[in-house]
């Protein structure tokens, strides 16, 4: 026998009395699992169900096995929630007792093993964070600070597409533009700095790192050896790999921003409150000795993953959805023109009295949610929910996109439709007043973000469709908008090009 098949056999007979201790612990404590697909040794229900579990095939188990399921992917054990009344015990009801984060092999090393915020558990470090995080970022004062900055950026990104030729002929990938836009609406808010051109070197080496370690976060590469811990010596180059870009990062948020920020702060009175930026409040907090340099980083670094990308993939769905349904561009451009007037630009305390616009964003997120499956929760303890035992330490998988496309709940939930956030389902909001949508969660691990999050969005689309009529390319009726899942993402699989025609006024 070769040496590296005695070595497999070996590792896999180690596998197997693992998991049969395991088995064996459960069954011990008479545990009522929820149902689910027929585990076999080691792999437990991995084989069957395979790697790519997102939004749409968790809803196919869910059809098969009900609104809770448990699956076995080898050692970790992983139940799926898809019902209104389940998601509300799960954020809400037991709230505390779901309120923790796992993380696996991978996030371990980008989040510092929860040094973060958002991947942290729940609780005392937890706690501090976000409390910490509120006032630089999450309260109506910074909307009202920083929304002139984000009126900035959106006209200045009409300005640019006005300016390309090819935007009114052959059509542009719009994306590339918007990215440019969401890390200045962001990196003004935490660093009162904006990047010139997505020429910058300094920005392209930033949407690199953060694109990497996007693709190698929510990546399904790397699950055999999260699932079976014993596999992980295969993954030490994929790890290796994470290491580098999570210590390339963290040097460069450090380098070129945080110490940046610090040098401007010693040479310059920070005492007006008013020209304090995020980065401030959160050194200041530093300096008290609440949190440590590190923790700081941290909170950096959630920012570019929790922020930019997922605000960025909702403006690319919304748009997508427009160009696919000129009917709804048009009513949308008249709903601008009639409450603003021609010249008009909107800014953000109009997006309030644009019910159309709202219904728009509204159902953008419900169709396109780009965090289907909210952020893994996890109970830290054996726990109960819906009559089931669920063991300690299992990752919840709360499928809001489900929960918001179910044609239970929903009338033709399939069609770009906004009107119905205007008819039908006029009550429902997306801060999580319904538990059927919930594109931002719910509860105390729901997206502080939201606040920033709507008015962004508002301003984007609004200015777009105010200036521009959006077509797909010539030759083409539609765009595509094929989706591309991650371990918990959802974006648009192509960026597409756009024809963006300018209007006259
Ligand atoms: C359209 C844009 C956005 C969407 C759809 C979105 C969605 C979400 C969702 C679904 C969660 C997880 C909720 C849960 O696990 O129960 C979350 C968490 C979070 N989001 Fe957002 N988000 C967006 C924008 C933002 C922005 C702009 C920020 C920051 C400025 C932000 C910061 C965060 C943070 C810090 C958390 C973690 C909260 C915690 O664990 O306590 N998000 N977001």
């Amino acid at each position: 026998m070769d040496l590296l098949l005695l070595e497999k056999t070996l590792l896999g007979s180690f596998v197997a009395v693992l998991v049969a201790i395991f088995v064996s612990k459960l069954r011990g404590k008479r545990f009522k699992l929820p149902p689910g697909p027929l585990p076999v040794p080691v792999f437990g229900n991995w084989l069957q169900v395979g790697d790519d579990l997102n939004h749409r095939n968790l809803a196919d188990l869910a059809r098969k096995f009900g609104d809770i399921l448990l699956l076995r992917m080898g050692q970790r054990n992983l139940v799926v929630v898809s019902s209104p009344d389940l998601a509300k015990d799960v954020l809400h009801t037991q709230g505390v007792e779901f309120g923790s984060r796992t993380r696996n092999v991978v996030f371990d090393i980008f989040t510092g093993k929860g040094q973060d915020m958002v991947f942290t558990v729940y609780g005392e470090h937890w706690r501090k964070m976000r409390r910490i995080m509120t006032v630089p970022f999450f309260t109506n004062k910074v909307v009202q600070q920083y929304r002139y900055g984000w009126e900035d950026e959106a006209a200045r990104v009409v300005e640019d597409v006005k300016k390309n030729p090819e935007s009114a002929t052959n059509g542009i990938v719009l994306r590339r533009r918007l990215q440019l836009m969401m890390y200045n609406n962001m990196y003004r808010i935490m660093f009162d700095r904006r990047f010139e051109s997505e020429d910058d070197p300094l920005f392209n080496k930033l949407k690199a790192l953060n694109g990497e370690r996007s693709r190698l976060a929510q990546s399904f590469d790397y699950n055999y050896g999260d699932f079976i811990p014993i596999l992980r010596p295969f993954l030490r180059g994929y790890l290796k790999i994470c290491k580098e870009v999570k210590e390339r990062r963290l040097q460069l948020f450090k380098d070129y921003f945080v110490e940046e920020r610090k040098k401007l702060g010693s040479t310059k009175s920070m005492s007006n409150e008013g020209l304090k930026c995020a980065i401030d409040h959160i050194l200041d907090a530093q300096k008290k000795g609440e949190i440590n340099e590190d923790n700081v980083l941290y909170i950096v670094e959630n920012i570019n993953v929790a922020a930019i990308e997922t605000t960025l993939w909702s403006i690319e769905w919304g748009i997508a959805e427009l160009v696919n349904h000129p009917e709804i561009q048009k009513k949308l451009r008249d709903e601008l023109d009639s409450e603003l007037g021609p010249g008009h630009q909107i800014t953000e305390p109009d997006t309030y009295k644009l019910p159309y616009l709202n219904a728009v964003i509204k159902e953008t997120l419900r169709l396109r949610m780009a965090i289907p499956l909210l952020v893994p929760h996890m109970n830290l303890n054996d726990a109960k929910l819906g009559g089931f035992d669920i063991p300690a330490e299992s990752k919840i998988l709360v499928n809001a996109w489900w929960l918001a496309n179910n044609p239970a709940n929903w009338k033709n939930p399939e069609e770009f439709r906004p009107e119905r956030f205007l008819e039908e389902e006029a009550k429902v909001e997306a801060n999580g007043n319904d538990f059927r949508y919930l594109p931002f969660g719910v509860g105390r691990r729901s997206c502080p973000g939201i606040i920033l999050a709507l008015p962004i969005l508002g301003i984007t689309l609004g200015r777009l469709v105010q200036n521009f009529e959006l077509l797909p390319p010539p030759g083409q009726s539609k765009i595509d908008t094929a989706e591309k899942g991650g371990q918990f993402s959802l974006h648009i699989l192509k960026h597409s090009t756009i024809v963006a025609k300018p209007r006259s006024f």
